[in-house]
């Protein structure tokens, strides 16, 4: 189900995109209600998962970029909402060797927040997420509010609706966190804002890309470094 009304969603798309790329975003949808009406469709929709059924949260399901209520130039290089694995989640953040109690964790593009939830697991500073659906966030926030973890060592949490090249990235240490949430031009301002972030106020800064399709703008850093590689993600440093 659409996240907006159609008629508004239409007119957003229109005057976005135009006739041509509106029937592209409508061929997408159709295909995306078709697939939800296959026997594999259908049984995902009625799946429970098991994070959620354990805390009562709602963090699973796909929504795919096309049904994002969302109003931002880079709406168009969104990926689709999927939560990220909690085993390579956590053997992203385990392998850092850090004293996470310094550290601001922070989410680009951390749609209904599992992740926010999952790094509550570690004594972080702060918590941010940083998504631009609006649907998303009051999901995130309810999730934030009601979940209560038996290793959870924080409830410094925060959601910021607004779009990831907009963030103003805050002072001290930072575990920058994305699961492949936008395409090339929007992953080179965001790496663009960490590295200006890094010069302006040196201090250790961690990336960590899972499923990392768009490396192009790491590979070309003078300012971050990779420093660790697993077949699900990179992760990029800063020294500070
Ligand atoms: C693959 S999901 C990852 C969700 C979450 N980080 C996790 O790992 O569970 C990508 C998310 O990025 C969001 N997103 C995409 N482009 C964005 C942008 N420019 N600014 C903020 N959020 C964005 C999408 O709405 C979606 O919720």
């Amino acid at each position: 189900m659409a996240l907006t009304s159609l008629p508004r969603k239409l007119a957003r798309v229109l005057r976005r995109d135009g006739v041509f790329g509106t029937v592209r975003v409508l061929a997408k949808n159709i295909a995306h209600e078709l697939r939800k009406r296959t026997p594999s469709g259908r049984a995902a929709q009625h799946h429970v998962d098991a994070f959620d059924a354990r805390y009562g949260t709602d963090t699973w399901g796909q929504v795919e970029a096309g049904e994002l209520d969302v109003d931002s130039e880079f709406y168009d290089h969104a990926t689709r909402y999927e939560a990220s694995w909690s085993t390579s989640f956590h053997r992203a953040i385990a392998s850092l060797d850090m004293d996470h109690s310094g550290v601001t964790f922070i989410d680009l593009g951390s749609g209904k927040g599992r992740t926010l939830l999952m790094a509550s697991d570690y004594p972080f500073k702060r918590i941010i997420g940083v998504e631009f659906s609006a649907s998303l966030c009051d999901i995130a926030r309810n999730n934030v509010s009601i979940y209560r973890g038996e290793a959870q060592k924080t409830e410094a949490f925060e959601i910021v609706c607004d779009d990831a090249t907009q963030f103003p990235l805050p002072d001290g240490p930072l575990l920058i966190y994305m699961y492949h949430p936008f395409g090339d031009p929007v992953m080179r301002r965001v790496v663009d804002n960490i590295e200006r972030a890094a010069i302006a106020t040196p201090r250790p800064i961690h990336v960590v890309y899972m499923n990392p399709v768009h490396q192009g703008a790491y590979r070309e850093s003078n300012v971050l470094r990779e420093v660790a590689e697993d077949p699900h993600f990179k992760i990029y440093r800063y020294p500070g």
